[in-house]
Formats: C-alpha cells, sequence, structure tokens
C-alpha cells in the first residue's frame, strides 16, 4: 500500500485536479487505486459525478459510525472513491483534542486497506486542521502541486517546514514531491519558477510539468476525469507522463 497526501496550504493549485487525474491514470494502467477525498468541499467527490445526496461521506467513519470499507464507491472509469459530504467540515469542531485523533485514518487504512496493496491517494483542503493532519500522517509520501504564480514558493516552503516538524514529532520521514501546475508557456514567469523550485528542491521537483488546459478546468463539470473526456488533450498526455515519472521514481512501489 503507498498512501499519498496530496496538499498544499494554498488553494487553487490543482491538488483536485492532480488526484482526480493521476487516480485515474492509475486506474487505466490497473493499478486498481483508491481516491479519498478528504475536503468539506468535496470538489473530486464532485468531479467524479458522485451524488452527495445519497453518498455516505467519509466523516461517518471520523464518527465511528461506518467502516472505510463500507465507504468505497465505484467509478466506470474503474475508480475507487471514498467521497466527502460539507458534513466533514464538522469534524475538525468534533475531534477534540485527543492525541491520537489525527491518526485515524492511517489506522483505518492500515486496519482495512494495507492486505490489499494499491495505491490509495487523499484529496486534502487547503487548510491545515485535524482532516490535512489525518491525510499527512497516513501518508507515505506527499505530493505538493504548486501553480506557477506569484506567490508559488511561498506556499511550498511552508508544507516543507510543517514535514520538518512532523518529522522531528513522529520521529518518521515525510518524504515530499513538488509538481509545477498550470503551465503557461508563454509566460517567463512560468520557467523562472520551475527554475527556482528546482534550484530549491532538486530532485524533489518532477520534470513533467502540468500545462495549463482547457480540458482540465472542464472535464469535472461533466463527472469525468481528463482521460474520458478528452483523451488526446494536453492535459492528458501530461497528467500521463506525471503519473508514469511517479511510477518509476518509486511513488507508487
Ligand atoms: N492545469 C490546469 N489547467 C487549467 N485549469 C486548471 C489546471 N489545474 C487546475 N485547474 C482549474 O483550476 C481550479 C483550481 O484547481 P483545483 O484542482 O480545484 O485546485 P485545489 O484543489 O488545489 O484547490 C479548478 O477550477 C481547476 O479546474
Ligand atoms: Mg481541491
Amino acid at each position: 500500500m503507498a498512501t499519498i497526501a496530496v496538499f498544499n496550504q494554498k488553494g487553487g493549485v490543482g491538488k483536485t485536479t492532480s488526484t482526480l487525474n493521476i487516480a485515474s491514470a492509475l486506474a487505466a494502467l490497473e493499478r486498481n487505486p483508491l481516491a479519498i477525498d478528504l475536503d468539506p468541499q468535496a470538489h473530486l467527490t464532485h468531479s467524479l459525478g458522485v451524488d452527495q445526496a445519497t453518498s455516505n461521506g467519509i466523516s461517518s467513519f471520523f464518527r465511528d459510525e461506518r467502516s472505510l470499507l463500507d465507504l468505497v464507491q465505484y467509478r466506470p472509469s474503474g475508480l475507487r472513491v471514498i467521497p466527502a459530504h460539507s458534513d466533514l467540515s464538522k469534524i475538525d469542531a468534533l475531534s477534540g483534542k485527543t492525541r491520537n485523533v489525527a491518526s485515524r485514518l492511517r489506522e483505518g487504512l492500515s486496519e482495512h486497506l494495507a492486505k490489499e496493496n494499491v495505491p490509495i491517494l487523499i484529496d486534502c483542503c487547503p487548510m491545515l486542521g485535524i482532516l490535512s493532519l489525518n491525510a499527512i500522517i497516513s501518508s507515505d509520501k506527499v505530493l505538493i502541486p504548486v501553480s506557477a504564480d506569484f506567490l508559488s514558493m511561498q506556499g511550498v516552503q511552508k508544507v516543507v517546514a510543517l514535514l520538518d516538524v512532523l518529522q522531528g514529532r513522529f520521529g518518521r520521514r515525510f518524504d515530499f514531491m513538488v509538481v509545477l501546475t498550470r503551465f503557461d508557456s508563454r509566460r517567463k514567469l512560468s520557467f523562472s519558477i520551475f527554475d527556482k523550485l528546482k534550484e530549491k528542491f532538486g530532485e524533489k521537483v518532477a520534470d513533467t510539468r502540468i500545462m495549463e488546459n482547457v480540458s482540465l478546468a472542464e472535464s469535472p463539470a461533466y463527472g469525468r476525469d481528463v482521460f474520458a473526456h478528452a483523451p488526446s488533450s494536453q492535459g492528458a498526455k501530461d497528467y500521463f507522463a506525471l503519473t508514469h515519472e511517479l511510477i518509476e521514481k518509486g511513488f507508487f512501489y
């Protein structure tokens, strides 16, 4: 089992788009992935066309009402997903401050899914609270999408500093990989951000850059990943290449 938290405290950087399309590429490669929506905004759930009204969200796992396996839904692409519901926003408040509250998801995954040996991707919300901590503590690696804009470097540095703190506290390494998204080859800024990221984080920056591409923005409106929506688009090519790069670099074992 390789669990990946897709996290950046900055919103709109491509966390959900990356989770959706990397998980879908892994499904196409018959790796039997599971995507978990851990954002109360439930964008991943909507992007996959799951009806929130009928879905049992992951919040019922945090409320001790359902097991993780109970909550898995199958999409036509073969992707499995545990959806979110807006009531997930209450989990932070309900969780209190007990010591193991941030390890609940990790325990649930190792109890129910450890034997499966499949890739698990967790789409995080843009806030560092109980939910994102659960995702990061469950994960083997953190994927940090960064959009090619002005404040992007600061966002990555914040996440990397957080991983350092967690390393000290939990006594284990939290490895990460940065991927540059919304790359616009007409803008010098895109190239200079990529160079700066490479300078600072070297091998930890994916060579594959995700270009700004309209098919990536459109596909969620149809409840589909980019491969189903526009298989020959630049977005489909980029996410397929990124998934291959992550596999080659041992991200999914
Ligand atoms: N490479 C891209 N090209 C064009 N639009 C994109 C791209 N990546 C993300 N978007 C769009 O930008 C918005 C924010 O992306 P999203 O994945 O939801 O970010 P986050 O989950 O980090 O908040 C969405 O409307 C999404 O469709
Ligand atoms: Mg999102």
